[in-house]
């Protein structure tokens, strides 16, 4: 019996998780004539049902798009130039195009993920989805990765680099020993329960709603199936809240002044963690961290997926560069490079968090200065402008 036997492999890149940020490193490597391959421990099932944030910023699209993974995005996605933020029942439209000529598009997470997979099987791309019992070694050396695959064969993969893509909770990142790291924490006293609703788009485009019954956020998937959320305690249970209860929430916070909100069935129901999190450097020896594995951002502005791409983007010029002219410059600035942006993003998810929560007992005068900062943002061409710039993704740094 060949199981009891563990059958070696080598490759130059070995990535674990075969998310969004794993996938496209492993397509653009592949592009660039440098073999690697990736370890998932969900089923591709498993990860094509998981319910994630829509929203792509250009970059992100024309990354998918100019490197060969589809053009699916720009035939079924949807182009937003501005979204609305609508408080003391009156929207006030931030206007991408006009402001900084940009655009972001609706394509959900999960269409990223298959177009990814799809691109990486028609390449023969060695993806192993269901893999367990996963062990990492040297590190600082050659890493050595030991699985068992879906049939219960166990392998060891000898590469050049490893690369963390293995999502919030890491296996990776915790092999970075606590003196070499450090970690950043911000908790937040509520979460987002988020629902999909058979029913048509109530807007146009996004509505990101404060109000004093707290956040509501009204996106969109399909012209049928909706997207929606709103402010809840950490701690709700989604599974006993009723279709009305909910769209109750939604009426009091969104709808007024002739706006309803268009109500359906609730088909999915669901309380989102919510938390901010970086774990730095972004490198521990020869691994390299990439994606939510290294940090989180609040869902608020949905710059996760936008992150993670971002990274991979870099990681994969870096790692070019060493296969192609023997030079580790650029890795060895890989995480400063990418921790840049990182941290802009943060910024920019825990202010619009800040902007549109009602924290829990907040004086009166923490939320007549909250109405003070919408309508200086709303009010301003340059207040409008950071939000727009910072949503539609800023630009890459040379
Ligand atoms: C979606 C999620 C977000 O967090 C956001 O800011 C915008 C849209 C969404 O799931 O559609």
């Amino acid at each position: 019996m060949t199981h009891h036997q563990t059958a070696p492999l080598s490759t130059q890149v070995t990535i674990m998780g075969a998310g969004p940020a794993g996938l496209m490193l492993s397509h653009l490597l592949a592009q660039a004539g440098i073999e690697s391959i990736v370890l998932e421990i969900r089923s591709h099932q498993q990860i094509a049902e998981t319910v994630r944030a829509g929203i792509l910023e250009h970059e992100t699209v024309n990354l998918l798009v100019d490197s060969g993974v589809s053009d699916r995005v720009l035939r079924e996605g949807d182009r937003h130039d501005g979204i609305e933020l609508r408080y003391n029942g009156e929207s006030h439209r931030i206007d991408f195009q006009t402001l900084v000529g940009e655009s972001v598009w609706l394509y959900p997470q999960t269409d990223v993920f298959l177009d990814l997979a799809a691109r990486r099987e028609a390449d023969g791309g060695d993806v192993r989805y269901s893999v367990s019992e996963t062990e990492v070694d040297d590190v600082l050396g050659r890493p050595r990765v030991r699985f068992t695959d879906a049939s219960g064969q166990r392998f060891e993969i000898t590469s050049d680099f490893l690369v963390g893509a293995d999502g919030s909770r890491s296996q990776c990142r915790r092999l970075v020993p606590e003196a070499e790291r450090t970690q950043y924490f911000h908790e937040y006293p509520f979460a987002w329960f988020g629902i999909l609703a058979e029913a048509p788009r109530s807007s146009d485009e996004l509505i990101y709603a404060n109000s004093e019954h707290g956040f509501a956020l009204i996106s969109q998937r399909t012209e049928t199936v909706q997207r929606m959320y709103f402010q809840c305690d950490p701690t709700e249970d989604a599974s006993t809240w009723s279709d009305e209860q909910i769209w109750e929430q939604f009426r009091l916070r969104v709808n007024g002044n002739g706006f309803a909100v268009k109500e359906g069935p609730v088909i999915e129901k669901m309380v989102l963690p919510f938390r901010s999190f970086v774990q730095a450097p972004m490198r521990y020896g020869n691994m390299f961290l990439a994606g939510d594995s290294a940090h989180t951002v609040p869902p608020t502005g949905a710059k996760g997926l936008n992150l993670a791409v971002q990274d991979v983007k870099v990681l994969f010029e870096a790692l070019d560069a060493h296969y192609s002219s023997g030079t580790s410059a650029l890795l060895d600035g890989y995480s400063e490079r990418a921790l840049d942006r990182v941290w802009k993003a943060q910024h920019f998810s825990y202010w619009m968090t800040s902007m549109l929560h009602q924290l829990p007992g907040a004086s009166e005068f923490e939320r007549a200065r909250q109405l003070g900062e919408l309508n200086s943002v709303v009010s301003s061409r340059h207040g409008s402008a950071y939000l727009a710039e910072a949503y539609t993704g800023w630009p890459a740094r040379g």
